[in-house]
């Protein structure tokens, strides 16, 4: 809708805090959002931006069983990793909160009691699944089954990961619990539930009518499917003993629902940046920024007043919470503003496959962070560039070794660069006159003219793609402008003609380092200290008297730099080393083989021996022929093991043998005993070997 508003309110997503986030997260919502607040403040609009760690729900304590520690210790250690690279990725949030703050609980259990009050909630007793043996209800991912709609086996009870369905947990097949392993029973449980069929003419107005044009067809297109299908009443509490209790009496046990609470995190994400600003211990992210006097309870015109523009930046598995539940739940609790636009990305792949943190199909943001610590800006230029915005799309290192080296390095580096080596030799590093202009200086100066404009309307319609092709349009516009009067060869004949070049030039950069601080914050401030200007006014640009004739410019150094092939390469190994130590890890072990006697075990004779000499047998790809000190003798051992050591790093290590195995002829030669060794799921050998070294004969019991 284009209502003329006066603020705006930004959320992204509010991360799990059960695990690291990768770079498809990034993708779906953070970069987009940040681009979108970075460029109205630019622009002079009044907007806050609210994230945070969403810190409840059954995928806390679920990690915590994994990880053998307690859900508080899981959320302590993700919200403060996830938070420390969105830092670094410079995510400029007003507020990164936490929804196990105490203002959150309050906010949240008041949104609860104020729909309980009005009688808008109804109360249900139905049958859920029990886990007999720990003892409590299987809420959400605490069971897991085949889903139904695809057949996938390690579906949750909310949602299966695969195809996307949102479920619920009686949907699946052979359900069973995530605690115990074993089948749950079904047994009476009382819950509190929002009746979601009751707003569905309400909705269909809302969505359906009025946001046909402005809402991205897939958001659009998932609702009206939600809608079509029928609503369901939808229970807003879970059994369970993490979370936020449910404030009522007869509610022992009971949480909210994680999907209930977190959204209202955007809210009591505002209450506390306002409570802490109007007590001083903090200001807006945006230092220049000053609304006059803050008041704590100025949150409430970001949330309640109908001229604020209120938009959720999530991923599409986000969409039902956020264009449905959530605002039937801001509608109902009858103050609230309603969101403007959901601009809600599609999935990023990875190198042709779906990317998974569990899978270990992914690259994380601290991975990437630890790898190219000083390219924040590269990654999220790349990003930007494959944002999904209307199908999804895939991330690759070779694309992105591409995208810096021919587009950042090679185009935007290199004009900035030209431009100011230029005016330092022949200028003194200051800004020259402009002088007459010919045709090609006024059609550049026609053509930057539009640059500004077109990238905020591509923004303001939710095209990161778009804008950030036409930001590259501009440094290619400045590239183009050198190539064709090609200042450097006029230095020695019209000295003044070369003045009115750069000064164009420098204009085009000044314009550069404006219009690309959404995109790429940290090369703004780099680039802005090259040229000692500090502008930041978006309303400015598209002109060129950003900076003024005889301006000393500052040093200047390299804005990108190029990325080597054997650095892609090695990314490329990491992802599949790590893809592959994850399978691994998930196999199960090998089953028990049946019991045996002491007296059966102790009629072996293991000992400690050393690998005299080894030899490869003529014929044999797997055999090495050994000669063994078992400190009782000298003996030849024929092992299986020419695939895995070579003959030289074998000899003279320590091994562990089975001195009394009945001897036999391989390949013509007696084998006297067998090497013992560690086999991996993957087959892969490995000594056995004491921890320190011991004499050869030491008996292994
Ligand atoms: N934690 C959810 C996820 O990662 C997103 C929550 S968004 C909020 O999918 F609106 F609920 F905060
Ligand atoms: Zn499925």
């Amino acid at each position: 809708m284009n209502k003329n508003y006066q603020r705006y309110t930004v959320t992204a997503a509010l991360p799990y805090a059960n695990g690291p986030k990768h770079i498809g997260h990034l993708a779906g919502a953070y970069i987009p959002a940040d681009v979108y607040v970075r460029y109205l403040r630019l622009s002079g609009k009044d907007v806050i931006f609210v994230c945070g760690s969403d810190e409840h729900g059954t995928a806390i304590p679920n990690q915590a069983l994994k990880e053998k520690t307690t859900p508080q210790a899981i959320i302590d250690k993700y919200d403060s990793l996830i938070r420390d690279c969105f830092y670094k990725l410079g995510m400029s949030f007003d507020i990164y909160h936490r929804t196990s703050e105490p203002i959150h609980h309050q906010t949240s259990q008041d949104f609860f009691l104020t729909l309980h009050q009005k009688g808008l909630l109804t109360e249900e007793v139905s049958e859920q699944y029990y886990d007999e043996e720990a003892k409590v209800f299987l809420a959400d991912r605490y069971i897991v089954g085949t889903c139904p709609k695809c057949g996938y086996a390690n579906a949750y009870g909310d949602q299966c990961e695969k195809c996307g369905s949102s479920l619920s947990p009686s949907e699946l097949i052979n359900p069973r619990s995530t605690l115990s392993g074993k089948s749950p029973v079904l047994r009476p449980t009382k819950h509190w539930y929002l009746p979601l069929q009751n707003y569905e003419s309400w909705l269909r107005e809302w969505i359906l009518e009025s946001h046909k044009e402005d809402w991205r067809a897939s958001v659009y297109g998932q609702c009206k499917s939600w809608i079509d299908a029928g609503l369901q009443p939808r229970a807003m509490t879970r059994d369970l003993n993490w979370g936020i209790k449910v404030p009522l009496p007869d509610a022992e046990g009971k949480v909210l629902y994680v999907w209930f609470d977190a959204p209202i995190g955007y809210i009591s994400a505002t209450r506390a940046l306002f409570e802490e600003i109007a007590e001083k211990k903090k200001k807006f992210a945006t230092p220049q920024r000053d609304f006059g006097k803050i008041q704590k309870d100025d949150w409430k015109k970001y949330w309640h007043n109908e001229e604020t523009k209120l938009v959720h930046f999530i991923g599409k598995d986000n969409i039902v919470f956020h264009c449905i539940i959530f605002p039937i739940m801001l509608h109902a609790s009858g103050e609230y503003i309603l969101p403007d636009n959901v601009p809600a990305n599609e999935f990023m792949n990875l190198e042709g496959d779906k990317m998974s943190t569990s899978r270990g199909w992914s690259i994380e943001m601290h991975e990437y962070l630890e790898d190219f610590p000083d390219k924040p800006d590269v990654l999220r230029y790349v990003l930007l560039t494959n944002l999904p915005e209307t199908k999804d799309s895939e991330f690759t290192w070779k694309d992105f070794q591409a995208k810096n080296n021919n587009e950042l390095v090679a185009i935007f580096g290199n004009f900035v660069n030209r431009a100011l080596v230029l005016t330092q030799k022949y200028f003194d590093n200051k800004i020259p006159a402009l002088g007459a202009l010919i045709d090609v200086d006024k059609n550049i100066i026609s053509e930057l003219k539009n640059f500004p404009s077109q990238i905020a309307f591509s923004l303001e319609s939710y095209r990161f793609r778009e804008a950030t092709a036409s930001l590259m349009d501009l440094a290619r516009l400045g590239n183009k402008y050198l190539a064709e009067t090609e200042p450097w060869k006029l230095a020695k004949n019209d000295l003044p003609r070369v003045g009115t070049i750069l000064n164009l030039a420098l204009q085009i950069v000044a314009n550069l380092a404006v219009v690309c601080e959404p995109f790429l914050p940290s090369s703004s401030k780099k680039l802005k200290e090259m040229l000692a200007f500090d502008g930041t006014d978006w309303t400015k640009t598209g002109s060129i008297d950003l900076m003024k004739a005889g301006h000393p410019l500052g040093n200047a150094s390299l804005l990108f730099e190029k990325i080597e092939d054997q650095v892609i390469e090695n990314q490329i190994k990491k992802l599949n080393d790590k893809k592959n130590a994850m399978e691994l890890a998930s196999l199960p072990a090998e089953a028990a083989k049946p019991e045996i006697s002491f007296e059966e075990f102790s009629k072996m004779d293991i000992r400690i021996g050393k690998i005299l000499k080894a030899e490869p047998v003529e014929k044999s790809k797997k055999l090495l022929k050994l000669q063994v000190d078992t400190g009782i003798d000298v003996r030849t051992v024929m092992s299986g093991i020419a695939e895995h050591f070579s003959p030289e790093e074998i000899t003279g290590k320590q091994i562990t043998i089975l001195v009394n195995l009945a001897p036999r002829k391989i390949m013509g030669v007696e084998s006297q005993g067998m090497i013992l060794m560690a086999s991996d799921k993957d087959g892969k050998l490995r000594l056995l070997q004491p921890s320190e070294v011991v004499a050869p004969g030491s008996k292994v019991s």
